[in-house]
């Protein structure tokens, strides 16, 4: 740009990447060129949120996804959950699918779904997300769909010997379970920039309260369940202040089913 003699560059968002963090901008000034900053700065963090996520926190941006029935259930108290949304909103989970680079389960999805994880769109020849298990006290069975993925594995304890099968296995303990904060962090320095998390409610309901969620993408099947069976997020809902504000940035019917997509406020 130097070279070429521009005399005026208007610059959206300054690339948070420590590695360049404004340099290139320096660089210009100093040569004379007039460089203004900040121009439609949200808008330009709009179309690329994960890649600043990443940079500025070194971690990947993190979106839960949930599909329920209308009264909030996520699978019959026998554990089955397919399917509890249509053939539009089942595509539009695959499209989400696509814009992420990694998904993860935890080990219980995986023993009752056995699910590939996979974007299966009509055409696709996209970039695949890397599958990541969470696995816990149960041994992942070795059958599992996942191995023909090469997965990544966080295990909270060392096992006998790696996944045959698994890119990596990597042991991360936590107070119960995988250290999730650890996950994500891992994730980060693997160069992830951002992660789907695809239930079960045991996962949901932990990486809520592990902090690293930072946006929601609930589906509602047009169908009620009409009693318990396993919630969309386990755990206790113990007081209303327990309840936390999100932004509902966008409300999309997908066929006869609806999807909402939210923040929290913090991540705005
Ligand atoms: N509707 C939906 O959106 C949806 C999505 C996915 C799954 N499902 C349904 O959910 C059911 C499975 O539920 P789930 O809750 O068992 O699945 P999950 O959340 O995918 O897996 C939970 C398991 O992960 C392991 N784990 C390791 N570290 C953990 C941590 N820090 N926090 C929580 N878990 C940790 C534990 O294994 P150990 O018990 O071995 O220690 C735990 O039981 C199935 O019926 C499936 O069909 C529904």
């Amino acid at each position: 740009v130097i070279d070429a003699g521009v005399a005026r560059v208007v610059v959206g968002a300054v690339d948070p990447d420590p590695r360049v963090a404004g340099a290139g901008i320096e660089r210009m000034r100093d040569a004379g060129i007039e460089v203004i900053t900040g121009v439609e700065e949200a808008a330009v963090r709009r179309n690329d949120p994960a890649y600043f996520h990443h940079r500025s926190t070194g971690r990947p941006l993190v979106t839960l996804k949930i599909a329920t029935t209308l009264d909030g259930q996520s699978a019959a108290a026998d554990g089955t959950s397919q399917w509890i949304t249509g053939p539009d909103a089942r595509r539009d989970a695959h499209r989400l699918r696509s814009e992420n680079d990694a998904v993860l389960v935890g080990n219980g999805t995986v023993l009752a779904d056995d699910p590939r994880l996979d974007v299966r769109l009509d055409g696709y020849t996209g970039p695949q997300p890397r599958p990541v298990i969470v696995a816990g006290r149960r041994a992942i069975s070795p059958t599992a769909a996942l191995f023909d993925r090469a997965p990544l594995v966080y295990t909270p304890r060392p096992v006998p010997e790696p996944y045959d099968g698994a890119d990596q296995t990597v042991v991360m303990p936590g107070n119960d379970g995988v250290d999730l904060v650890g996950v994500v962090k891992h994730l980060g320095s693997e160069g992830v920039l951002s992660v789907l998390v695809e239930g079960g409610p045991k996962i949901a309901g932990a990486a809520l309260r592990a902090g690293i969620v930072d946006q929601i993408v609930l589906y509602f099947g047009a169908k009620l369940a009409g009693g318990i069976g396993l919630p969309a997020i386990a755990g206790t809902f113990d007081t209303i202040s327990d309840t936390r504000d999100v932004s509902i940035t966008q409300v999309t019917r997908l066929g006869p089913d609806l999807r909402i997509d939210a923040v929290f406020e913090r991540a705005l």
